[in-house]
């Protein structure tokens, strides 16, 4: 139907025939003549209809915002200061000979060169996805794939894929279940990923494995979390940790360079979990601030303000400074908003300093609480802190993990408020994660990746100090953003079955749900590893938006509805009866109570 799409029109074709299709994007009428925007998802053209083509005219007169049309046409010069420099085809435009519709449009729901709301957007999505900016993200994201598979054909990955209806994976969020019609009373679950078919897959001797595998998780919804998202599934036999990341390194620099033509560092940086979470108060850091916390606690042990001695002094606690240079400069009001900010994370407090002249000791700072530190402990925490005169000090003190957590969020929301933010890309391997964490409510360990991840030690030692065991698991980072996480996995029996026992699932529980993966590991399983990007998140860095709703091309809303398909609904109770399904309806109000 067309010999060029709209945005490859230039002067090149002067004088020539065309002929394209697009969508109307805007209508002028000047002083007789009609002129056209058309788009296509190459650009835009300016298509001119002049009153001496009667026919062509009369129907132009009827255009509207979206009509589709077919536009046959020659290419002339734009007169002269009516070009465009910002478009392609903006030296030229297309005087029209058959001017055809397509397709009407109904008025639209939202203007396509406006901020829409995201629930209409979504329920008019191909609209939406019409839009020059969607379209440059799903191409983008669509290089974005083409560039990940080139690398990994180019190296002996083997595509294959897993089943969508199994059996729970446990990646630590609900799992979504499907009822059996044929088998009833039982339930398929989808896939929080593929972990354990990948596992298999190297026990199979497929040596090398990868997948863009659709992952589903019941969790609570975020702009970084949809309920069914794409991985990058990889997985890789005879490999130590090192092999991995070196692969992993190689495909993410090799698809920076590809889809944005960017040369990220050739050695990623490394860092341990501990150091992350003490520097940086978190296990995501994102290097593009230069702000760091320096715990303090040494100089607070005997000071009589007891917020900042009894943490001191606890094993479990931590006093912690995010040193602000030339923060002084912030008011009050600036300062005392923090408190409620940090208070979300469960900080119940945030005391702070501002060193304006610490030539004149105490009378040089400025501070709600120096009135209950003594001249020693004030000298020590600007020492420790290397404070400068202009710099402001925030203070986190509580328990570890608390601490850790808000000072961590505070330190970005500083960063973030005060133009901190570097441009550019800093990419960052977390490694050395402990294997377990306490679950205080449940009284037992949980896995701080999954628990099919390796632990560095042998099984007794992982018995005898599971609160301190260290894992083979590790995340790539990028600007904060957890971009993507994966491990050396146990390949015996031995070591899997006490790992099981230790997040307390019972040997029946262990048969039960893991028996095929019990029974895999003694036949031989060779050692193997692998690693899953977010493809979804690694898109919308690449892309800079701020939700990977932005490059999924049917996302759903944070309450987890598509507002397109108005999925998930009823369903009848025929439909039900026959899957072996009672559905319990939320219990309407008595009108005539209320
Ligand atoms: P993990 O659970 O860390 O590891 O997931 C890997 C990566 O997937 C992305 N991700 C998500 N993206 C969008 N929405 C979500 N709800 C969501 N959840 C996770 C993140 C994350 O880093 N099987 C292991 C990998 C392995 O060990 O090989 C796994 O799934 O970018
Ligand atoms: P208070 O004695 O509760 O009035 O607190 C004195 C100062 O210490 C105030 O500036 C509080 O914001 C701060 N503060 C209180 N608790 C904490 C805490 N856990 N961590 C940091 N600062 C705190």
């Amino acid at each position: 139907m067309r010999s060029d799409l709209c945005g490859n029109v230039t002067e090149v074709k002067l004088d020539q025939q065309v002929e394209v299709c697009g969508w109307v994007d805007k209508r002028r009428d000047h002083g007789g003549v009609i002129f056209i925007d058309l788009r296509d998802h190459s650009g835009i053209l300016q298509v001119v209809v002049e009153p001496d083509n009667a026919e062509a005219f009369k129907i132009a007169e009827d255009a509207r915002y979206e009509y589709c049309l077919h536009v046959k046409g020659h290419v002339r010069n734009r007169p002269e200061g009516q070009e465009n420099p910002n478009l392609n085809s903006g030296k030229i435009e297309v005087v029209v000979d058959t001017y055809e519709v397509l397709n009407k449009s109904k008025p639209l729901p939202f203007m396509m060169d406006e901020e829409a709301g995201e629930t209409i957007r979504l329920k008019h999505r191909y609209l939406d996805l019409r839009r020059p900016a969607m379209q440059k993200n799903m191409r983008l994201r669509s290089k974005l794939t083409r560039s990940i598979r080139n690398y990994l054909d180019d190296m002996d990955f083997l595509d294959m894929e897993t089943p969508i209806l199994t059996k729970a994976t446990p990646e630590g969020a609900r799992d979504f279940l499907v009822p059996s019609r044929v088998q009833q009373a039982k339930f398929y679950a989808l896939p929080q990923s593929p972990q354990l078919f990948k596992q298999l897959l190297m026990m199979s001797g497929m040596d090398r494995y990868y997948q863009i595998a659709r992952c589903f998780r019941d969790e609570d919804l975020r702009a970084d979390r949809q309920p069914e998202f794409t991985q990058l599934d990889i997985e890789m036999a005879f490999v130590d940790q090192e092999e991995i990341l070196n692969m992993a390194e190689g495909m993410i620099q090799k698809t920076f360079k590809h889809v944005l033509d960017v040369d990220l560092v050739s050695e990623f940086p490394r860092m341990t979990y501990a150091e992350a979470m003490s520097r940086f108060g978190s296990d995501k850091p994102d290097l593009r601030i230069d702000l760091e916390l320096v715990d303090v606690a040494e100089a607070l042990q005997n000071v009589e303000f007891k917020v900042f001695s009894a943490p001191a002094n606890d094993p479990k606690g931590r006093v912690t400074v995010l040193k602000v240079p030339q923060g002084a400069k912030m008011s009050r009001k600036q300062i005392d908003d923090y408190a409620p900010f940090v208070a979300r994370y469960g900080a119940r407090g945030l005391a702070w300093i501002k060193v304006n002249a610490k030539e004149n000791g105490r009378d040089g700072l400025q501070s709600p609480i120096v009135k209950f530190l003594d001249d020693d402990s004030l000298t020590a925490i600007l020492d420790k802190t290397q404070a400068e005169n202009g710099d402001l000090l925030f203070f986190g003190a509580g328990d570890y993990s608390t601490v850790t957590q808000y000072m961590g969020e505070l330190r970005l929301k500083v960063g973030k408020d005060l133009d901190m933010v570097k441009e550019g890309w800093q990419p960052l391997w977390v490694v050395d994660f402990p294997m377990f964490e306490f679950n205080e409510d449940e009284k037992r360990w949980d896995a701080i990746h999954h628990p099919f991840t390796a632990p560095t030690g042998s099984v007794q030692d992982l018995i005898d100090n599971p609160g301190t065991a260290l894992s083979k698991g590790y995340d790539i980072v990028m600007n904060g953003v957890e971009m993507g996480g994966g491990s050396i996995r146990i390949h015996n029996e031995e070591m899997q079955s006490a790992v099981l026992k230790l997040l307390g699932i019972s040997e029946e529980e262990a048969q039960a749900k893991f028996g095929f993966l019990l029974e895999a590991l003694q036949y031989g399983c060779p050692p193997h590893g692998g690693i899953a990007l977010g493809l979804d998140r690694m898109a919308a860095l690449m892309c800079g938006v701020e939700s990977i709703r932005e490059v999924i091309a049917f996302p759903k809303t944070s309450s987890a509805i598509c507002p397109l398909t108005s999925a998930p609904s009823e369903i009848s109770d025929k439909n039900l009866k026959e899957v072996h399904v009672q559905a319990i309806y939320p219990e309407v109000e008595d009108e005539d109570k209320v």
